[in-house]
């Protein structure tokens, strides 16, 4: 067995059994064999730009050899985090929004609900405590993200987590407006993943997140969407509530924000929340972690967001899906998978009942292609922003190879 404890496996699993990837270019990566892969999940949902870029490393590079990074606790900052934090607010759906920084993406969940509730109690309402999430969902491992996440096997054995959490139906309205209801003046806020991604990739019902956002308003609860997966160009718009029209008061991120290439995360704070923390000067928000505003991560997210928009990465996602989905539903009319779902360039299968999703994706890697299973009986697809139109090809096709 190995040193490493690995994160999301068997402790008991032999050391043999881990694929070690050494090298990436684009979309292509290379494990400790020479063998090649199409990387149709972009490691693990984040690297939106590509593997092996040579202009990110040098910028990070060149940031350490200067300052590798200092804090922005109390009366510090540093360059690279105020530039990242102005850039992403010129860039979020709801004008006048300003940035909380963070390691990635449980980190930005538990921020989401620490701001929420500490806005409400600033405003005079500390009553507001209960968050409402949705089942099935993701958002993450640390005690609150985990309380929020609709996978049950994802609490299991670990305690008994975050009080004033209540779960309901990723599709019902009607769920979440009775919450409001039964709680009046206590629901702080609403959390809804715009896709929901590693709880199966469920693009939302029209008018879903729409109807969301009438709630909370209706009742006084902030919207928080948790863009983790969907944000920074995922579903070919900066942020899902862009794409999706609509207008969260918190907003998430992580993931390809940096595309992986250091650890960052962080939280679009709306006007909603974060003026009623700066009303009052005496008040100090007791909250942040140690890298926070990381000058090197905020650097890596610079450089991405520069890429971004010089090759075009937004209408390139679009086009990724234009490209899939056809090719996916081909498949499932040839009654090899059950069922396509998707939007942008994150995309979703599930395999027909009797057919093992993890023995699909392992015959899938010898055939060198990389997806990930999920439940249920689900295999994702969400490849890098700039993968080549035949790698993309490749992935139907081993899904082909595979399942026929
Ligand atoms: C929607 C969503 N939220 C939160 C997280 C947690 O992010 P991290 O693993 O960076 O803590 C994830 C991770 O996949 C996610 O998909």
């Amino acid at each position: 067995m190995s040193a490493l404890l690995h994160p999301f496996a068997k402790p008991s699993a032999a050391e043999s059994s881990f694929i070690r990837m050494v090298r990436g270019q684009g979309a292509v990566v290379w494990d400790s064999n020479g063998k090649r892969y199409v990387d149709g999940l972009a490691s693990l949902w984040y690297c939106k730009v590509g593997h092996g870029r040579a202009d990110i490393a040098d910028a990070v590079a060149a940031q350490m050899r200067t300052l590798e990074t200092y804090h922005c606790f109390e009366r510090f900052s540093n360059g690279p985090a105020d530039e990242l934090a102005a850039r992403l607010a010129a860039l979020a759906p709801v004008p006048g929004s300003r940035v909380f920084l963070t390691s990635g993406g449980s980190e930005a969940v538990d921020t989401a609900i620490k701001l929420s509730r500490v806005a409400h109690a600033q405003a005079g309402h500390p009553e507001r405590t209960i968050v409402v999430s949705r089942a099935p969902s993701y958002h993450g491992v640390t005690y609150g993200a985990m309380a929020l996440t609709g996978l049950p096997l994802n609490r299991k054995d670990f305690g008994s987590g975050l009080p004033d959490v209540v779960q309901v139906d990723k599709d019902d309205v009607d769920a979440v407006r009775q919450v409001l209801l039964d709680h009046p003046g206590q629901v702080a806020a609403v959390f809804a993943e715009p896709v929901v991604g590693a709880g199966g990739v469920w693009p939302p019902e029209p008018g879903y997140l729409q109807a969301l956002r009438g709630l909370c308003d209706e009742h006084g609860a902030h919207l928080v969407l948790d863009e983790v997966i969907c944000g920074f160009g995922r579903l070919g718009a900066t942020f899902a509530g862009s794409h999706f029209g609509v207008q969260a008061d918190l907003t998430t991120f992580a993931k390809g924000v940096t595309s992986g290439y250091v650890p960052l995360g962080g939280v679009l704070v709306a006007p909603s929340v974060h003026e009623p923390l700066a009303a009052d000067p005496s008040f100090v928000l007791r909250h942040g972690y140690t890298y926070s505003g990381h000058a090197a991560a905020c650097t890596a997210a610079l450089v991405c967001l520069d890429i971004t928009e010089r090759e075009g990465l937004l209408a390139k996602a679009t086009a990724i899906g234009a490209r899939l989905e056809p090719a996916l539903q081909s498949l499932q009319k040839d009654g090899l998978v059950a069922d396509v779902r998707g939007v942008g360039a994150l995309w979703a299968v599930s395999v027909p009942a009797g057919v093992d999703p993890v023995g699909t994706r392992d015959r899938m890697l010898d055939l060198g292609v990389v997806v990930r299973p999920i439940a249920p009986a689900t295999l994702a697809i969400c490849p890098p922003l700039v993968i080549e139109p035949g790698d993309l090809d490749a992935i139907p096709e081993a899904l082909r190879t595979a399942l026929s």
